[in-house]
């Protein structure tokens, strides 16, 4: 398999992503909080870009008698209305057992719906890293594209940095990196020894900590505390093998 990354989503050209895999990476928050959804035991994530679409989404999701619940965040926080945040703690902690949450965030969930024309799209961060390092070898794609979500339009050093690792880890099993993942990896070395610290000095880490969620940076620097393998399906995003949901 050959690994690349691409910075940031809305730098991705045309059809780039044909045939690949793509890995959309967006540690803080939205792709450790949909992994923290499934694991909790959420049937599906939907993601959404806008509020008003995550509002139509609940009502069709209830008229077919799908408990659905909102979750994300503009500006970090809460929408008003919202069940739940775009926080990966609070997702732990929630009853979302059997249900879908539709999730609307500022970046991760639009990178997500950017990566449509991949053949499979998977979500990755530091606590799902070394199972999808596991899984990303057996897929039958040869090239594997890990798409950051940025901040804003600019690029996150945090999404950066999990792409180092998880091209590492792909190394290590064999897998050929080209340049933007070679970079990607020698970014992830120098941060290795204090990754909470790192994730929590970079720009978003930094409003993050001032909004008062420390606990989701901590959380977010965890590697491989759980297990599952988010895929896009559909319009949803499932644990990979689960088939069909939305
Ligand atoms: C995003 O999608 O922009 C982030 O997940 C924002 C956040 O930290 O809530």
């Amino acid at each position: 398999m050959k690994v690349e990354v691409s910075r940031l989503y809305t730098e991705l050209e045309g059809e780039s992503l044909r045939g690949a895999v793509a890995v959309v990476i967006d540690v803080l928050r939205a792709s450790t909080t949909v992994v923290k959804a499934l694991a909790r035991g959420a049937m599906a994530v939907v993601p959404v870009a806008e509020i008003a679409e995550a509002l139509d989404e609940r009502r069709r999701l209830a008229e077919r008698g799908v408990r659905a619940l909102l979750a994300g965040e503009r500006g970090g926080v809460r929408p008003e209305g919202f069940d739940l945040g775009n926080s990966p703690v609070e997702m732990s902690r929630a009853d979302v057992a059997g249900s879908t949450v539709v999730l609307t965030t500022t970046n991760g969930t639009r990178a997500l719906r950017r990566c449509a024309e991949a053949s499979r799209v998977l979500v990755g961060c530091f606590a799902n890293g070394p199972a999808l390092a596991g899984f990303l070898g057996q897929v039958r794609e040869e090239r594997a594209v890990l798409v950051c979500s940025g901040q804003d339009g600019r690029v996150a050093d945090e999404d950066v940095l999990f792409a180092g690792y998880l091209s590492r880890e792909l190394r290590r099993s064999g897998a050929k990196l080209d340049a933007s993942a070679r970079e990607a990896q020698k970014a992830y070395a120098s941060a290795e020894q204090g990754l909470e610290r790192a994730l929590g000095a970079t720009p978003h880490g930094r409003t993050l900590l001032e909004l008062g969620f420390a606990a989701d940076i901590a959380a977010a620097a965890v590697i491989g505390s759980e297990m599952i393998i988010p895929e896009m399906i559909g319009n949803g995003i499932i644990a990979a093998g689960k088939g069909r949901a939305c």
